[in-house]
């Protein structure tokens, strides 16, 4: 049985809407323009013959080019936006053609830019492949390259022109890598939609099984928080900023395992950070923190570091771009649903909460 396809809008000087459901890529060739005539599909060598399917589900109405990039951020690099602009010069592309990012958060990213860029900017769409694509990285427009100095210093705010979430691209994920993705949706929960955290408790291998409808409600949910936050902020101002919830230290854990380790395992770790700093600065009641802690356990994400890592997570946190001025920011809860930012912590408290995470 089919069941209907969600429409989420995403609102802004550059409205669009992101479907979700199962077995909709078709939805993108209907929603296309009749001046449409070539497209690009990006995406990494890991979805080669998924990438040429939807191709040739495409091919009876438009020229259909693919660009495949390296998988995951090694295709974050100019020179993968140089070859993508190369594909569509050599495919004579104009303003009125599409450029699709079909792949992860790095791919929707690259393509993002790549769309941004050529011409001054063309039509996006972006087709999210994993949990964080979907919930994070594919919606609200932030579009980048790293460079040797680091990740994302290379981009732009590009809204793309619709989002395609498709649950059936799933499948072929691995449980740990579903698992990452909760890291996101959890934060989701956190910050915004305690219904998450509900649905998560109630059972979390239903809810994490792609194929339910617990798993498609947290989603959509998540997705939902998502495109209210970017509407009302899209150039990351003022509320887009409580999306960074764990991030803070989430990111220095990052730089600390040389980026071997999956987003969400990092910011796992960091949303118990931030719930323990907000424990110890009288906002977060003991029950919240432990609630952080036994959800994201039960996803089997970390919660724990080791201590003798603080001086390299602090150095790292004081580098982040996140940290405006010359002081930290640490989103932290007032409760669930109430975040708010914390500015300039002392050193001393930011390493009373270490020690509450560090083992
Ligand atoms: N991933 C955080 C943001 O889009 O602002």
């Amino acid at each position: 049985m089919t069941t209907p396809t969600t429409t989420i809008p995403v609102g802004g000087a550059s409205p669009y809407d992101v479907l979700v459901g199962r077995d909709i890529l078709n939805l993108i060739g209907e929603s296309l323009d009749r001046s449409v005539a070539k497209i690009l599909i990006v995406h990494p060598s890991t979805l080669g013959a998924r990438a040429a399917a939807l191709r040739e589900s495409l091919l009876d109405r438009y020229e259909v080019v693919l660009a495949e990039i390296p998988d995951a951020e090694a295709g974050k690099r100019i020179e993968v936006a140089a070859f993508c602009w190369q594909v569509m010069g050599q495919s004579d592309f104009t303003r009125s053609d599409v450029v699709i990012g079909f792949g992860g958060g790095a791919t929707t990213d690259v393509a993002g830019f790549v769309a941004a860029t050529w011409l001054r900017g063309v039509t996006l769409i972006q087709v999210p492949t994993t949990l964080l694509g979907m919930v994070d990285a594919s919606i609200g427009g932030k579009t980048g390259i790293n460079t040797a100095e680091g990740k994302n210093l290379v981009g732009s705010f590009y809204a793309p022109s619709l989002v395609v979430a498709d649950l059936d691209t799933l499948h072929g994920l691995s449980q740990m890598e579903i698992l990452a993705g909760f890291g996101e949706v959890v934060k989701c929960g956190f910050i915004a939609e305690p219904e998450i955290l509900d649905v998560i408790e109630a059972g979390v291998d239903t809810a994490t099984d792609s194929t339910s409808a617990e798993f498609r409600r947290v989603v959509e949910l998540s997705i939902g928080i998502k495109a209210r936050v970017v509407s009302e902020d899209f150039t990351d101002r003022g509320v887009r900023e409580f999306l960074n919830y764990g991030h803070t230290l989430g990111h220095a854990v990052e730089y600390a395992e040389r980026f071997q380790w999956r987003h969400g395992a990092a910011v796992a770790i960091g949303m118990v950070y931030a719930a323990e700093l907000a424990r110890l600065t009288g906002r977060l009641q003991d029950s919240v923190v432990d609630r952080h802690r036994s959800i994201l356990t039960s996803l089997q994400l970390p919660t724990d570091y080791p201590l003798g890592r603080w001086n390299t997570l602090l150095a790292a946190m004081q580098r982040d771009k996140k940290a405006r001025g010359s002081m930290l920011r640490f989103i932290v809860l007032d409760d669930i649903a109430k975040p708010t930012v914390l500015t300039g912590p002392d050193q001393s408290l930011l390493f009373a909460a270490y020690q509450e995470v560090g083992v």
